[in-house]
């Protein structure tokens, strides 16, 4: 399977409220790029844009300005059956009237592969990912768990190029979620395939992402690792979202030198600039953020 990478460049779309008539900005021009098999997931709370870029990725939304680029080919204007890309959304979205086996091959069975080779294959992916007896049961007759397994070997059986994943796992008990965030992660890995997760759970998010894209309001706040997101939080609004934080509204009233000898200062103004930093100090639950200028500004509460 070819890694590609996935490139978003001031992309913008438009939405005309059918109640009010204006127009809403679900995404409000964003850019980003994701290297070959990175996991990149986009976090941030209800309605902020999320579906609306996997959508456009797949094809099924067009954006209203800006460009969309897979590998080295211009995605923009190209159909979802041309862009090699798969999905797998929350509903499972498996067809009742074919078993699991039918499920998992149809992609195959759409681009005329002969029979013989689509059932070894459906076999393979059925192993894959752990249904390998299961191919006969029609799908009213697995578990929710299993169901997206199906969903995810279906998938990934036609070897798309970048695997699209919106809240797969929302409908599932938290235990099972656990197993099957270690599963899609172990899947994606091994294969080498690029992919975009979507999701509003921020453990989910930071268990299993090469890097996360944190949104609201469809704009992109912060793009880094989880452990940049989370121990760097470029705002309140993220601190917020991803860590359970309480927030201090205090003032910096100065700082004392560094043990060797560097302008403390120049730490301070590294991600926020002055005024900025005295609005906001947060305190991790696990761990003060900013340990480092914690320890040697002095404060004031002004609440
Ligand atoms: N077809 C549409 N027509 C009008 N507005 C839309 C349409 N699709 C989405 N929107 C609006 O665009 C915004 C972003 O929607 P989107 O589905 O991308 O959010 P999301 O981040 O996936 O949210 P959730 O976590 O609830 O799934 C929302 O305000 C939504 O109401
Ligand atoms: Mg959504």
């Amino acid at each position: 399977m070819a890694s590609k990478s996935v490139t978003f460049d001031n992309i913008k779309k438009i939405f005309r409220d059918p109640q009010s008539g204006q127009d809403v900005a679900a995404v409000a021009g964003v850019s980003f790029r994701l290297e070959p098999g990175e996991l990149v997931t986009l976090l941030g709370p209800s309605g902020c844009g999320k579906s609306t870029i996997l959508r456009m990725l797949s094809g099924f939304e067009q954006p209203t300005s800006g460009k969309i680029m897979i590998g080295d080919n211009d995605v923009t204007n190209t159909p979802p059956n041309k862009r090699d890309t798969a999905m797998v959304f929350q509903s499972y979205g498996l067809f009742p009237h074919m078993n699991v086996a039918e499920n998992v091959g149809y992609g195959l069975k759409l681009r005329k592969i002969p029979q013989n080779e689509i059932d070894t294959k459906v076999q393979k992916f059925l192993e894959m990912v752990g249904l390998g007896q299961m191919g006969k049961r029609p799908p009213s007759r697995l578990s929710g768990g299993q169901q997206q397994r199906v969903a995810l070997a279906r998938s990934l059986i036609v070897e798309p190029s970048v695997l699209l994943l919106d809240e797969p796992l929302s409908n599932l008990d938290a235990l099972l979620r656990e197993q099957m965030r270690v599963e899609i992660r172990r899947l994606q890995k091994s294969l080498g395939i690029t992919a975009m997760y979507v999701t509003h759970d921020r453990v989910e998010a930071m268990s299993l992402s090469d890097r996360i894209i944190v949104m609201k309001l469809g704009h992109i706040i912060q793009i880094g690792t989880p452990s940049d997101i989370y121990r760097d939080p470029v705002d309140t609004f993220v601190a917020g979202f991803v860590g359970k934080v309480a927030f201090f509204p205090c003032e910096v009233k100065g700082l004392s030198p560094l043990r060797d000898g560097r302008n403390p200062s120049r730490l301070a103004t590294k991600r926020w600039s002055w005024p900025d930093l005295s609005r906001f100090l947060s305190v991790n639950r696990e761990r003060v953020l900013k340990t480092e200028l914690l320890r040697r500004i002095s404060i004031s509460a002004t609440a």
